[in-house]
C-alpha cells in the first residue's frame, strides 16, 4: 500500500499483513448549494484483525465521514474517489466498498462490517422489542427460525451485559437506561460476528462513570470476539486507554498514523502536538501552583500588593505554600 502518512511506530504496512480494512487515497466531497465541500482528502488508513484504531481530531475534520465510508452509508450528495476494501473475518473474501451496488453493500453490512453510533435513542427503534431488533440482522442475512433468533439473541445479551436476558428481550427501548441501550446497540453490531465495529463517539451521550463502563465492554469485544474496533473519538484519555493504533486527522487528512505509546511520547506532526498540548493532565493545576510558588521572590508575601507580580487574595498562604519545592519535570 502506499504510505502517505506518518507510519512511525505503527505496525509496518506490508502485503503480507493482512487488514480487515485497508483504505486507500480517499476522497469524499459533497455537492452543496454553495459549490463542492470537500470532507476527506487523500486518506489512508489500515485496520488489522482485531486492532482498536482511534480516530481523533477537531469537529469538522472528516471523522465521521471517514469512517460512514467504510460502511457505504454515505448520502446521496457525495462523490467518493479511492478504495475501501474490507475483508470478512475469516480472511477469505473482501470487497471495495466504493465500488458495490445498494444491494451487495447492505450483504456485507452486519457480517463484515457494523456500526455503533454515538446517540443510542435514535438508533433503536421505539416500536419494536430489542430482541427484535437484536435478531432483524440475521432474519436479512438469512434464513432463522423465530426460536433460534430469540436464542441467539438472548446470549448476545448476556455477552454484552444486560441483566435476565431472558426477560429483558422482550423490553422495548424505552425500559432501559442509556448506558443499558448503548450495550443493545454493541449487542446488535455484534450478532453476525463481524471482524469490524465502527463506533463514532460511543460514549458522548453519556454519563461519564456509564462512558466506563461502555468502554470496557468495548475491550471485551475486542478481546472475546476478536473484533476490530474503529473508534472515533475526541477523548484522549479513552484513546490512551484502549486505542492500538491511533490516525490524527485535520482538514480532511490524516496528518499522523502512529502506535498509540508512540504518538503519546514522541508526537512527530505539529497538530498533534498541538492536540495533545490542549489535554488537561490531572495535578496539572497544582504542579503549576507549586511552581509559581516557588518562582516568587524571597519576602514577596511580606511585599506591599503593588510589587507582587500577582495578585492573589491570600499573600500568607500561597507565599509559603509550595516554597522552595521545584516544579516537576514534566511540568512546562
Ligand atoms: N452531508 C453533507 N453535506 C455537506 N457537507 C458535509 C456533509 N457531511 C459532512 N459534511 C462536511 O464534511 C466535513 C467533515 O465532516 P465530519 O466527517 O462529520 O467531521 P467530524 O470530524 O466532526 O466527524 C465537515 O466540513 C462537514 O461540514
Ligand atoms: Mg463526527
Amino acid at each position: 500500500m502506499s504510505a502517505t502518512t506518518t507510519t512511525q511506530g505503527a505496525p509496518a504496512a506490508s502485503d503480507d499483513v493482512r487488514h480487515v480494512v485497508e483504505i486507500r487515497d480517499l476522497a469524499v466531497s459533497f455537492a452543496t448549494d454553495a459549490g463542492a465541500v470537500r470532507a476527506v482528502d487523500g486518506v489512508d488508513l489500515t485496520v488489522r484483525p482485531g486492532e482498536v484504531l482511534a480516530v481523533v481530531g477537531e469537529s469538522g475534520s472528516g471523522k465521521t465521514v471517514t469512517a460512514s465510508t467504510i460502511l457505504g452509508l454515505l448520502p446521496e450528495n457525495a462523490t467518493t474517489r479511492g478504495a475501501v476494501v474490507l475483508s470478512n473475518k475469516a480472511g477469505t473474501d473482501e470487497h471495495d466498498i466504493v465500488a458495490l451496488s445498494p444491494k451487495q453493500l447492505r450483504r456485507v453490512r452486519g457480517t463484515d462490517v457494523a456500526m455503533v453510533f454515538q446517540e443510542p435513542s435514535a438508533a433503536l427503534n421505539p416500536v419494536f422489542t430489542i430482541g427484535w431488533q437484536i435478531t432483524e440482522g440475521l432474519r436479512a442475512h438469512g434464513a432463522v427460525s423465530a426460536k433460534e433468533g430469540r436464542a441467539r439473541a438472548v446470549e448476545i445479551l448476556a455477552r454484552v451485559g444486560i441483566p435476565d436476558p431472558e426477560e429483558r428481550v422482550d423490553h422495548y427501548p424505552h425500559q432501559f437506561s442509556g448506558g443499558q441501550k448503548q450495550r443493545i446497540i454493541i449487542a446488535m453490531a455484534l450478532v453476525l460476528d463481524p471482524g469490524l465495529i465502527v463506533a463514532d463517539e460511543p460514549t458522548t451521550a453519556l454519563d461519564v462513570t456509564v462512558q466506563a463502563e461502555i468502554l470496557d465492554l468495548l475491550r471485551r469485544v475486542r478481546d472475546e470476539f476478536g473484533t476490530a474496533i474503529v473508534l472515533i473519538t475526541h477523548n484522549m484519555g479513552v484513546v490512551a486507554d484502549l486505542a492500538d493504533t491511533v490516525a490524527v486527522m485535520y482538514q480532511g487528512k490524516v496528518v499522523e498514523q502512529a502506535a498509540s505509546h508512540d504518538l503519546f511520547t514522541d508526537p512527530q506532526d505539529d497538530y498533534t502536538k498541538r492536540l495533545l498540548g490542549s489535554v488537561p493532565r490531572i495535578g496539572e493545576a497544582r504542579e503549576r501552583t507549586a511552581a509559581r510558588a516557588a518562582a516568587r521572590p524571597d519576602g514577596w508575601a511580606e511585599a506591599p500588593p503593588s510589587s507582587r507580580r500577582e495578585g492573589s487574595r491570600s499573600p500568607t498562604r500561597a507565599g509559603s505554600a509550595g516554597r522552595g519545592s521545584r516544579p516537576s519535570a514534566a511540568w512546562t
